[in-house]
């Protein structure tokens, strides 16, 4: 069965999808999106998701192209019609539709918006965590406002394809400073030297991760303390575990930087732990 995908309130064979050329999310990335995990056909972390979207569109002044409610019923019909129980969801929210110029529209387009639903091996995926995985490490470039999921993913893009020439599936990128801001596609942690968990602040420049947030409400509940703080690469490679967050990742662990192994090279029984914790937490709250 071919996918289907849902573009401005129709659902349509993917491989005949299109937006217009003259579509800002096209032109100027002037969009932003969201990805959901799918678990057994169902969203999740729904509300985290949710709740950032309508922050990125307020951040860039678009509106919630309909309410959450309908969006919800729109994102299920799209999983049903796919036929995906574990997958993805990527929607994108664009301003819309003009003739080419920078500024807003001076006429109100309404804005556009795609859906796709893609399947996911699970197994591949388990496989792929129970070996870990490497990254590199990148100079930051963004811009400022990272915590915007914008669409305009060039330095991501950029940087993902140097780790994956190196060997690697993530690439985490260092500030000025030297401290890691966050991956290319997830959250960065360590469980440092002497055991504490660490990951960035949200007061950096980085993507406020929605697994990132759960993953602390599951850490709490467990009695773990995280220190919000920088680190470096020098401590992810004296760190005795590594591991990154996302909707993609959902709790992968890390065994090398730039080549060179954290602790034994394995994944951690902490991130272990945690990738299992997450999944059971994701599945219990899915929509
Ligand atoms: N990426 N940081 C960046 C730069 C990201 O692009 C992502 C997610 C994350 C993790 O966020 P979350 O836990 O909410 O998925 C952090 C998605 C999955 C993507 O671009 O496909």
């Amino acid at each position: 069965m071919g996918r289907i995908a849902y573009v401005n309130g129709r659902f349509v064979p993917q491989s005949d999808a299109c937006v217009s050329i003259e579509d800002r999310g096209y032109q100027f990335a002037d969009a932003v999106y969201e990805v959901w995990a799918l678990f057994g056909g169902k969203l999740a972390d729904p509300e985290g998701h949710f709740a950032r979207l309508e922050r990125s569109l307020g951040e860039i002044a678009i509106a919630m192209p309909m309410s959450r409610r309908a969006l919800t019923l729109v994102l299920k019909e799209a999983v049903r019609r796919n036929r995906v129980s574990e997958g993805l969801v990527y929607l994108q929210v664009s301003r819309g539709v003009a003739p080419r110029d920078h500024p807003f529209p001076k006429t109100p387009t309404p804005p556009s918006v795609v859906i796709t639903v893609s399947a996911v091996d699970r197994a591949a995926s388990e496989a792929r965590a129970a070996k870990g995985v490497g990254v590199i490490t990148t100079p930051e470039n963004r811009w400022g406002r990272c915590d915007i999921k914008t669409v305009g993913l060039l330095p991501n893009v950029l940087a993902k394809q140097k780790a994956r020439e190196a060997g690697a599936v993530e690439a985490w990128f260092v500030d000025e400073l030297g401290f890691i801001t966050e991956g290319g596609s997830s959250n960065a942690w360590i469980v440092d030297a002497e055991g504490r968990l660490r990951t960035r602040d949200t007061n950096a420049n980085i993507l406020r991760g929605v697994t990132r947030l759960t993953l602390l409400d599951v850490m709490r509940e467990e009695g773990l303390e995280v220190d919000e703080r920088p680190f470096t690469p020098s401590d992810a490679l004296a760190a005795r575990e590594a591991f990154i967050t996302g909707a993609g990742s959902l709790v992968l662990p890390v065994v090398s930087v730039d080549g060179k192994p954290i602790g034994e090279g394995r994944p951690g029984p902490l991130a272990t732990r945690l990738r299992r914790l997450y999944i059971e937490r994701a599945k219990a709250t899915a929509l």
